[in-house]
């Protein structure tokens, strides 16, 4: 049985990844500083798997504390790296922090995995590294556009500094997945996005909005060159995207990958709307959602969704979850963790 480390494991995505590993067996510790998260995602990791995921707290940017980690946990084969700091806004406000935290631990971890038998990475990335795409859907070989936030470019920085170091060190194997929109949460609604006070993110402000926590929400901008006027994204199951993640570990501990650094786009295929979204969650949820159309929020792309036929055919994956599911999973998640957590 292969070991997982899972750095930002207690997260939105890592935790539900963790769930996914587990279910095919593998057997994961976490390593997170709880900067965004909390201890309390191990137990709903455990009521849904039956399995308790080693947990160490962790800042992966402290070196020493990290080697002294890998020193005691030999058996660590492979890493999925989730851990960084994700708010766009926020990068723009304090981008040292963002770049300090993005851009040292991935380095941390790349020297102890080059000094140890680790040789397997798989790396979180973002579509936010294609900016707006000249061409849609954006397939992996699109150019890369300057990065909109600092967030952004410690994405791109990232990714560079991977595909060095794998030069450097051939027998270092790492896939980078590009992220479109991730959203929902798992089924049993016992795990779910964590957001920490006003949400950024489209998603849970539309379940705070529909559960009364807050009043209404902004619809940024209806006058773009889209159908309905607003911005076109690529919503993506956060479950469909955890199993992403275990046919793209698995790929490298067989050795199936065909080149040291691989890129795959992981989203739908199918751009929906920020309109589209907002109708589609009253519908299915039966709820209604108090909106206003204000004006465009600074940074936005216009439209941007994936073409995710690399990741179909090289990883054998694909996202299952219909739109409708996703959002009833997001509505579900909001009603639980209101009830039973807040
Ligand atoms: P999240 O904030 O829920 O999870 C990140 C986890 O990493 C948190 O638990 C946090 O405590 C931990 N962490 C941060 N810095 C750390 C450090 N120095 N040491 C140890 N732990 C640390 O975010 P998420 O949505 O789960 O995102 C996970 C990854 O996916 C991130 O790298 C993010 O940039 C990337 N990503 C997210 C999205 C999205 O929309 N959520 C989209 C594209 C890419
Ligand atoms: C989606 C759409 C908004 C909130 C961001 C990061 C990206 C990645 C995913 C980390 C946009 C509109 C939103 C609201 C709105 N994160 N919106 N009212 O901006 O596509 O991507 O999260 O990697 O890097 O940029 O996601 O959910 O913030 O916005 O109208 O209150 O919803 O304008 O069109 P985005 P989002």
């Amino acid at each position: 049985m292969h070991t997982i480390l899972v750095t930002g494991g207690t997260g939105y995505i890592g935790s539900h990844t963790v769930v996914e590993l587990i279910n095919e067996g593998f057997r994961v510790l976490i390593a997170d500083n709880l900067a965004n998260s909390d201890t309390g995602v191990l137990d709903g990791i455990q009521e849904i798997t039956g399995i308790r995921p080693g947990f160490e707290h962790l800042d992966i940017c402290d070196a020493e504390k990290l080697k002294g980690y890998l020193d005691s946990n030999p058996e660590i084969g492979a890493v999925i790296h989730f851990a960084a700091y994700k708010s766009v806004g926020e990068s723009v406000e304090k981008p040292l922090k963002y770049y300090r935290n993005n851009i040292v631990s991935l380095i941390n971890l790349l020297e102890e995995m080059k000094s140890r038998s680790i040789a397997s990475l798989v790396f979180s990335s973002s579509c936010t590294v294609y900016g707006q795409p000249d061409q849609l859907p954006v397939t992996e070989s699109a150019p890369l556009k300057k990065a909109c936030s600092p967030y952004g470019n410690t994405k791109q920085i990232s990714e560079d500094i991977i595909a060095d170091f794998i030069k450097a060190s051939p027998s270092i194997k790492s896939i980078a997945l590009r992220y479109f929109n991730p959203v929902g949460a798992h089924p049993t609604a016992l795990i779910g996005e964590l957001p920490r006070g006003v949400p950024d993110n489209l998603v849970p402000f539309i379940t705070q909005t529909a559960i009364g926590l807050r009043d209404e929400l902004k619809v940024f901008g209806n006058d773009y060159n889209t159908p309905d006027g607003s911005c076109i994204r690529d919503y993506l199951h956060v479950t469909d995207l955890a199993r992403a993640h275990v046919a793209a570990i698995k790929r490298l501990l067989e050795g199936r990958n065909k080149d040291a650094l691989e890129f795959f786009n992981l989203g739908t295929g199918k751009g929906i709307s920020v309109l589209e979204m907002i109708n589609t969650f009253e519908r299915v949820n039966s709820v209604s959602i108090n909106y206003t159309i204000t004006g465009r929020r600074p940074g936005d792309i216009e439209q941007v969704w994936a073409d995710t036929t690399l990741a179909n055919r090289e990883l054998g994956w694909k996202a299952q979850s219909s739109l409708e599911e996703t959002l009833a999973s997001a509505w579900k998640w909001e009603k639980y963790y209101r009830n039973n957590k807040a």
